[in-house]
C-alpha cells in the first residue's frame, strides 16, 4: 500500500489561458497568469494498492462513476503508475473547501492536489517545476496551483517546456485581495475544456485574442514588478473582456454571462467611478471576481453588499503553494 496526501489552492487567471495547441497533453496556446488564493483549496489523499481491482475516485464521499467524471483524475493516475512503474489500481478521496456551496469547487486546486498526492504516495520526489508540469497534464490550470502568489504558466512547444513558475512580487501579493461575487447560475454550462476548444476551432476572433494575450502577459508582469494596481487592475479586466469576447464570434455563439454577472460588472465601473480601487475578471462561468488593494477590500466589499448577500460574497486573499499533508494510514 502506498499512501499519499496533499493539499493546494485554488488560483485564478488575471490573464487567462484560453485554448489549446495539444489537447491530449494539454499544451496552451498562450501564457497565462494567475494569483493564488486562500479561501478555497481541495485536500486530495489517494492510496494504491496490489487489493485493489479498479480505481476509484470519491469527492466530497460521493464516488464518482462514469469516464467523464474520471478523465481528469484517470488521466494523473495513469501518468503516475508509469512513472513509478507500478500497475496497481488506486483509491482517491478529495475534499472541496469552499466557504459557500456555490458550485466554486475548481479543478486547479483538485489535480494539483492529486498531482502532490500521487507524488508524496508514490515517492516520485518531483521538483516544483517537475509537479507543475504533472499537474497540467490533469487540469492546464492546476499547473499554476503547485504556487502560492503569484504564477506564470510558461506556454513552452512541448510537454518537457510548459509548465508554471513563481513570479516573485517582493510580497506585494499580500497587499492584494480579491471578491468573489457568485452570482445565481440558471445558465446552461459550458465547461471551460469544450468551451475553449469551441472557440480555437471556431471563433473569428480567436487569432486576434492570441496576439492580445501575449501583450497583455507582458503588461501585467510589469505591473507587478512595479506594484502599480491600476495598470494591473487595467490590463486584467479587459484581458477578461476579449476572452469573453472569443465566445460571441464562435459557431455556434455563447457566452458565459447572465444579467447577474453584467449586474456585478456594471458595479464594479460605478465603484471605479467613484474613486474606489477595482477591477472584475470572470472565467468560464457566470461569477465575477473583484481584484482590489487589501486595505481597501472592507470598503468595497460593504458596497458590493448593497446589491449582493452576504452568501454571494467571498473575501480571499492571496494563497499558498501546494502542501503534503500527513496520511492516516502509515506507509
Ligand atoms: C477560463 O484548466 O479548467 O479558467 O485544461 O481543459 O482542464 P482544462 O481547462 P481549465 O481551464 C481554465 C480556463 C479559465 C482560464 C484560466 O484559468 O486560465
Amino acid at each position: 500500500m502506498h499512501n499519499g496526501k496533499a493539499r493546494a489552492f485554488t488560483n485564478i487567471a488575471l490573464i487567462k489561458y484560453w485554448g489549446k495547441k495539444d489537447p491530449k497533453l494539454i499544451l496552451p496556446m498562450n501564457s497565462s497568469l494567475s494569483l493564488t488564493l486562500d479561501a478555497f483549496y481541495t485536500e486530495t489523499s489517494v492510496s494504491f494498492s496490489k487489493d485493489y481491482t479498479e480505481d476509484l475516485f470519491y469527492l466530497d464521499g460521493y464516488l464518482q462513476e462514469g469516464e467523464k467524471k474520471m478523465q481528469k483524475v484517470s488521466r494523473l493516475l495513469n501518468l503516475a503508475r508509469k512513472q513509478a512503474g507500478i500497475y496497481d489500481h488506486a483509491v482517491v478521496h478529495s475534499h472541496n473547501f469552499v466557504p459557500t456551496a456555490a458550485g466554486l469547487a475548481s479543478s486547479a486546486s483538485g489535480l494539483a492536489a492529486l498531482a502532490g498526492a500521487c507524488n508524496e504516495a508514490l515517492a516520485l520526489n518531483l521538483s516544483s517545476t517537475e509537479l507543475s508540469r504533472f499537474a497540467r497534464k490533469g487540469s492546464g490550470s492546476a499547473c499554476r496551483s503547485i504556487y502560492g502568489g503569484f504564477a506564470e504558466w510558461k506556454k513552452g512547444d512541448s510537454d518537457q517546456t510548459s509548465f508554471a513558475l513563481p513570479v516573485d512580487a517582493n510580497q506585494w501579493e499580500n497587499e492584494l485581495a480579491m471578491i468573489f461575487i457568485i452570482t445565481n447560475d440558471k445558465a446552461k454550462k459550458i465547461s471551460s475544456r469544450n468551451g475553449m476548444q469551441q472557440t480555437v476551432e471556431t471563433s473569428l476572433y480567436y487569432n486576434d485574442w492570441l496576439k492580445a494575450a501575449e501583450a497583455d502577459i507582458k503588461t501585467a508582469k510589469n505591473a507587478i514588478a512595479n506594484q502599480d494596481f491600476h495598470a494591473l487592475g487595467e490590463v486584467i479586466e479587459a484581458n477578461c473582456l476579449k476572452m469573453h469576447a472569443t465566445t460571441l464570434a464562435a459557431t455556434p455563439p455563447f457566452s458565459y454571462w447572465t444579467p447577474d454577472s453584467l449586474k456585478a460588472m456594471n458595479k464594479v465601473y460605478e465603484m471605479r467611478q467613484n474613486g474606489q480601487n477595482c477591477y472584475f475578471t470572470m472565467d468560464a462561468g457566470p461569477n465575477v471576481k473583484v481584484l482590489c488593494p487589501k486595505k481597501d477590500s472592507q470598503k468595497i466589499y460593504n458596497d458590493l453588499q448593497k446589491e449582493f448577500s452576504e452568501q454571494q460574497l467571498v473575501l480571499a486573499h492571496a494563497g499558498k503553494g501546494i502542501e503534503s499533508l500527513e496520511t492516516e494510514v502509515s506507509k
